[in-house]
């Protein structure tokens, strides 16, 4: 389903910066951007009168982990999409660890099948590679809604794994595409972990999957990446030392991305936070933020995502070392980040450049990311002026807590748009939460990735 959709009075977070006026979208498509404003309604054009508010593209999270297939009722893929529209995200793409794993084309196919009867916004899956899917690995090339390969380097949520040097050649050697790889170096985690054993304290965890760990399993997928010269792409780092190496070594084939959490927590937000903040790889410490800010601005980091990771309170507590790792986070991100910029961390510009035109050209998603005429009319209008503090009852996901509760944010969504088609929307002394506008499966389309 595609809107005609008129944004009078806003300020625009155009390619080359903030400028105020009018944008009108024609059948899902941006058709005028006007910086003088002045764009009349027509008739049958839901028109959305913007004083006061910023307009930007929708955001791209390109590293979640809904649970559907598999454990829906932690998240499935409504759920994740509506937490998605509610935080201003148009476009999201899902990990392979789901129940079953996403290791072959039939599973994709059912995945994408899903999401076209759930979710409300755009979407595309990751196929997991494993030490002998290759046949299946090089059947999805090219596929609609398949962006890339998922390699888990080292453990982590589910079973999902490849390791060895042989197994990860033929993965490299064999495929085309973009692989995305989580970054820890399994030999040197097995060795590790027995030490750590008698470790309760959240403290260890971080001091167990170390940053020796995270850059070993960097470089040895950089080198990879160069020795078969292949696209690559390293989720979620967490270690200045990374970001630092990637900064000298990134070169043509290598893209990288951080977290909101890791820019944001550090070692004492892990003590306050407990299990919360208990991730893969961990949270680290003060150094590590400071660096990966560094490294985002200077464009060694391409984008920002959340690893939305939903586990139940219920599951985490068990407490650490047993507590299952990862947060909730695909709403938030966006707030989080313009809070940042509003508090002089970096620039709303800045903010559109990672989350929104960043991970549409690491994925070569075209015509999304930017408010450009031709491009889809993908758009989120968020409230800049407005600071509220949220809790965990005022979140989506179905795991109901977010690990920025008691965070004053400002940047919340005012309208999410996808296709012209206004799916989420708040109102100025409404609930935090907004209300859904768009049924499952009505808006949304499955991405294409060149
Ligand atoms: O903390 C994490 N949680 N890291 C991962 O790599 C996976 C994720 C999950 O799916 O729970
Ligand atoms: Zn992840």
């Amino acid at each position: 389903m595609t809107g005609n959709l008129l944004v009078q009075n806003t300020m625009m977070a155009l390619p080359n910066g903030i400028v105020e006026g009018d944008l009108r979208v024609v059948n899902g498509t941006i058709h005028t951007v006007a910086p003088n404003g002045g764009l009349v309604p027509k008739d049958g054009e839901f028109v959305i009168d913007a004083t006061g508010l910023h307009l930007l593209p929708g955001a791209i999270d390109p590293h979640v982990h809904f649970r559907d297939p598999g454990n829906p009722e932690k998240e499935d893929l409504e759920s994740g999409s509506r937490a998605a529209a509610s935080g201003g995200i148009t476009s999201f793409l899902d990990m392979p660890n789901t129940v079953p794993n996403a290791t072959n084309r039939m599973e994709l196919e059912s995945k994408i099948g899903l999401a076209s009867e759930k979710a409300v916004t755009h979407h595309g899956f990751f196929i997991g590679a494993t030490s002998n899917n290759v046949a299946d690995l090089q059947s999805i090339e090219g596929m609609d809604g398949v962006c890339g390969i998922k390699i888990f380097m080292g453990s982590s949520t589910g079973d999902l794994l490849v390791h060895e040097q042989e197994h990860l050649e033929n993965i490299f050697a064999n495929t085309g595409g973009i692989i995305a790889t989580h970054a820890e170096d399994e030999n040197r985690l097995q060795n590790r972990i027995p030490q750590f054993e008698h470790r309760t304290d959240i403290a260890a965890h971080a001091e167990c999957r170390d940053v020796e760990c995270a850059l070993l399993a960097t470089k040895r997928a950089s080198a990879l990446a160069k020795d078969y010269d292949h696209r690559l792409h390293i989720v979620h780092l967490t270690s200045g030392s990374e970001a630092d190496w990637l900064a000298s070594n990134k070169g043509d084939l290598i893209t990288t991305e951080v977290c909101t959490q890791h820019l944001t927590f550090d070692q004492d937000d892990v003590e306050k936070l407990g299990v919360r903040a208990l991730m893969n790889p961990p949270i680290r410490y003060t150094e590590d933020r400071d660096t990966l800010w560094k490294r985002l601005k200077d464009g060694t980091i391409d984008c920002v995502v959340t690893d939305h990771a939903p586990h139940t309170l219920q599951a985490k507590s068990v407490g650490y070392p047993k507590a299952p790792a990862g947060m909730p986070g695909v709403e938030t991100s966006l707030p989080l980040m313009l809070t940042h910029a509003m508090d002089g961390k970096c620039s709303v510009s800045d903010v559109v450049r990672w989350m929104c035109a960043g991970p549409a050209k690491v994925y070569g998603m075209e015509n999304k990311g930017s408010l450009i005429e031709g491009y889809d009319g993908d758009l989120t209008l968020v409230d800049l002026e407005t600071r509220r503090t949220i809790t965990d009852d005022d979140v989506w996901t179905k795991v109901g807590w977010t690990p920025y509760a008691g965070m004053e944010l400002t940047g919340l969504p005012m309208w999410t748009i996808v296709d012209g088609v206004p799916v989420h929307r708040r109102t100025q002394n409404g609930s935090f939460r907004g209300e859904p506008l768009a049924r499952p499966g009505q808006t949304g389309r499955v991405l294409r990735f060149s």
